[in-house]
């Protein structure tokens, strides 16, 4: 497990971006696993200024998001299909076929989730996993649980996450009480893992998930078995690390 540790938001979404980019240069055509939530906002910022000067193109680029709200169509301005239409697919040159996000209004969302699932297989598996982490160490939608779920999967997401996840809606009402999910077994199998973390506000979670013992209560703790990880914080989200 590898940290990054850099000054500030503006330091950790560059550093994460090169970490994103070099991946995409060495293999035009990889398959990346994407995240939503505040914090990669600044990273996709950067990805697209580095597609705009010609340092790295999505053309032949695949992409699978992690998760989706259930009950929000793509035009939703809240579901995880706007969020990344709006903060990286429509400004660079991604074939927009090639973008994945499990579908939050299927009607049979088990079937769906093992097309999702078969579907990562088919593009011959992630090459990079970018992750975010929620205060209670949920990645994706994986909440704390007494087992790792192993594949994409429909969730029940907990007042914690509701009520973080509020702030992004006009009322708590308004959040979707359930989503879909990669499992933890789909994030375990990618190539490659990053996690982003920035602020004071994250400092204990990180500590937990990346220091502590490794427990589904604590989901993010799993990345600790993953032969390939970096930990990219600015130096609030680290502050809590003895490294
Ligand atoms: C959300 C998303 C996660 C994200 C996390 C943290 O619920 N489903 O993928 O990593 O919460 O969000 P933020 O980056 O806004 O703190």
């Amino acid at each position: 497990m590898e940290f990054l540790i850099s000054e500030g938001y503006d330091g950790m979404s560059r550093s994460a971006a090169d970490v994103v980019k070099s991946v995409i240069v060495d293999d035009p055509s990889c398959v990346l696993g994407l995240a939503t939530g505040s914090t990669p906002i600044g990273m996709y910022a950067c990805l697209v200024k580095d597609c705009k000067e010609g340092e790295v193109s999505f053309k032949d680029v695949t992409t699978f998001n992690l998760d989706e709200y259930v009950g929000l169509p793509g035009e939703h301005d809240q579901s995880y299909r706007y969020f990344m239409d709006t903060n990286l697919f429509d400004h660079v040159d991604i074939d927009k076929a090639r973008t994945n996000l499990p579908d939050g209004c299927a009607g049979n969302l088990e079937q769906m989730c093992a097309e999702y699932e078969q579907k990562i297989q088919d593009a011959g598996g992630i090459d990079i996993q970018v992750l975010g982490i929620g205060h209670n160490g949920h990645i994706g939608f994986n909440e704390p649980c007494d087992d790792f779920p192993v594949a994409t999967h429909p969730v029940d997401l907990t007042e914690s996450t509701i009520n973080a996840n509020s702030r992004l809606f006009s009322d708590v009402s308004e959040v979707p009480r359930s989503a879909v999910t990669m499992g933890i077994g789909t994030i375990m199998k990618a190539r490659k893992v990053i996690v982003l973390a920035n602020g004071d506000g994250k400092a204990d979670i990180v500590k937990a998930a990346f220091t502590g013992p490794v427990v589904p209560s604590v989901p993010a703790s799993v990345l600790q078995l993953h032969p390939d990880v970096t930990i990219v914080l600015d130096s609030a989200a680290a502050s809590k690390l003895d490294i």
